[in-house]
């Protein structure tokens, strides 16, 4: 069958922020054709699920997504699968479902006004290339209307394959962005309006590239690059693997004023035995030794983390090892899950599963030391006089939402507050998930 060309378009993004990053391009992508982005409940001419398969039920989620794009009368939007699912189940979703017409991978999405072209001539459209070519080069440049906080994606892919992830085959093989267009996107990004840029990859801390006097820089080279960019006020960037925190990187923490005191340095598990199953390539203690020397170059650090409660064969000493490394480390947020069996990774064949409800009481341990640890660090901030990004408007009429150094969000209510703004606001009280602050010093008129 046949379509009209699509005008409007919706892109809904799930997983991480390099989803998001990609989902933002493929709206710019779309909006460069011509089409425009649907209003606010309105209908699209295409909808495209940009979808994440890092955890259980990805895609029986996309299934349901799919179903619920039906309308009244039984007809439905052009439909685009993207992202981590299409990459890794393409085939499989062209043979469960007749409604959908375009399945493209993380790295191909640069060819979507071709596959929109041949799905409004009625084919099915597939493309799950990871092209030598990358996509950047192919992608138009970035919109002029930037959000205040941007994301900027500088490295993809993986090649740690650590035994439960499905990223290394998701992704593909870990890639840098040559140095110029990331500088050329980050000049487009504040020229757009962006104040604070977070740069991503999922090894971001791998990154490497040559400067334009040819010598080999890794992240902190970048970093130290983009400190001189008149207009951008902050960097950050995540993800972080242990392997690669290099000193330079960590240096960088002491010296580079707009490089904001987070870091995101996922541990996983606090267990040797789990570390090694996991093939991580660092232990508990190493990983440790490490924060030592970050929070030397940058003592008011905020370190957030990720853990997986139920790798196969964990026992209730390994998960105790775990509890023992979050009171060690110490977070100022964090992420847990339970482990999922992931198709095609190395961990899917292990012995040794953990039941259900085994993983949810570990789960249910160690959210509430998270938790209590979230709360702890924010507490102590309270009285802090900071500097705050607002980046969006909260629930309560007049408030503002934004983002402290430390990555708190922060609620403001003050008529002086902007969307845009770095105000400097005192912090006033703390929740497990966010302060309340107020405006220290009025805008002069
Ligand atoms: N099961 C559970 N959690 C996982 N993660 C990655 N793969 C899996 C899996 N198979 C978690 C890790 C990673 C985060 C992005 O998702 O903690 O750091
Ligand atoms: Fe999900 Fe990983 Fe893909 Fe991001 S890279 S969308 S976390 S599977």
């Amino acid at each position: 069958m046949t379509r009209p060309t699509p005008k409007t378009f919706r892109v809904k993004s799930f997983g991480c922020q390099m989803n998001v990053y990609d989902g933002d391009r493929m709206a710019e992508l779309l909006a460069d054709q011509g089409m425009a982005p649907a209003a606010d409940g309105a209908d699209a001419d295409i909808v495209v699920l940009n979808t994440c398969h890092i955890r259980e039920r990805a895609a029986e989620k996309v299934y349901s997504d799919i179903g619920r794009l039906k309308r009244e009368d039984g007809s439905r939007p052009m439909i685009a699968v993207a992202g981590c699912v299409a990459q890794a189940e393409g085939a499989e979703i062209g043979r469960r479902t007749r409604d959908v017409d375009i399945v493209v991978g993380p790295q191909a999405y640069h060819r979507l006004p071709d596959l929109v072209a041949r799905a409004a001539r009625g084919e099915r459209a597939l493309d799950t290339d990871m092209p030598a070519d990358s996509k950047f080069g192919a992608l138009p440049g970035r919109s002029r209307r930037q959000r205040p906080s941007a994301f900027l994606t500088v490295q993809e892919g993986c090649d740690k394959f650590c035994t439960y992830c499905v990223v290394p085959y998701t992704r593909g093989a870990e890639i840098s962005r040559p140095w110029d267009a990331i500088i050329d996107e980050a000049k487009a990004l504040v020229d757009g309006g962006a104040r604070e840029i977070t740069l991503l990859g999922q090894n971001v801390n791998a990154w490497e590239g040559a400067d334009p006097a040819g010598r080999v820089q890794g992240l902190d080279g970048l970093i130290r690059a983009l400190d001189r960019l008149p207009g951008l006020a902050r960097i950050r960037y995540t993800t972080s693997h242990p392997q690669d925190m290099r000193q330079g990187l960590i240096d960088a923490h002491r010296d580079v004023e707009k490089l904001m005191p987070f870091l995101h340095l996922p541990v996983q598990s606090g267990s040797d035995r789990i570390l090694k199953a996991m093939n991580r390539s660092h232990d508990a203690d190493s990983y440790l030794r490490i924060l030592d020397r970050v929070r030397a170059a940058r003592p008011d650090i905020a370190l957030s983390g990720d853990f997986i409660v139920g790798f196969p064969g964990e026992t209730e000493a390994d998960f105790e090892a775990t509890l023992s490394i979050v009171r060690a480390a110490g977070y100022a947020q964090a992420y847990s899950f339970k482990y999922s069996a992931r198709p095609g990774t190395p961990a899917a064949a292990m012995a040794g599963a953990v039941g259900d409800a085994v993983m949810d009481e570990r789960l249910q341990r160690l959210q509430v030391l998270i938790n209590a640890q979230q709360q702890a660090f924010n507490d102590a901030t309270v009285g802090r006089r900071t500097t705050v990004l607002f980046e969006r408007p909260g629930k309560l009429p007049g408030q503002l939402i934004g983002k402290s150094p430390w990555l708190q969000s922060v609620h403001v209510v003050d008529p002086d507050a902007a969307i845009g703004d770095i105000a400097t606001v005192d912090l006033l009280s703390a929740g497990p998930n966010s302060m309340a602050g107020a405006l220290a010093a009025k805008k002069a008129a």
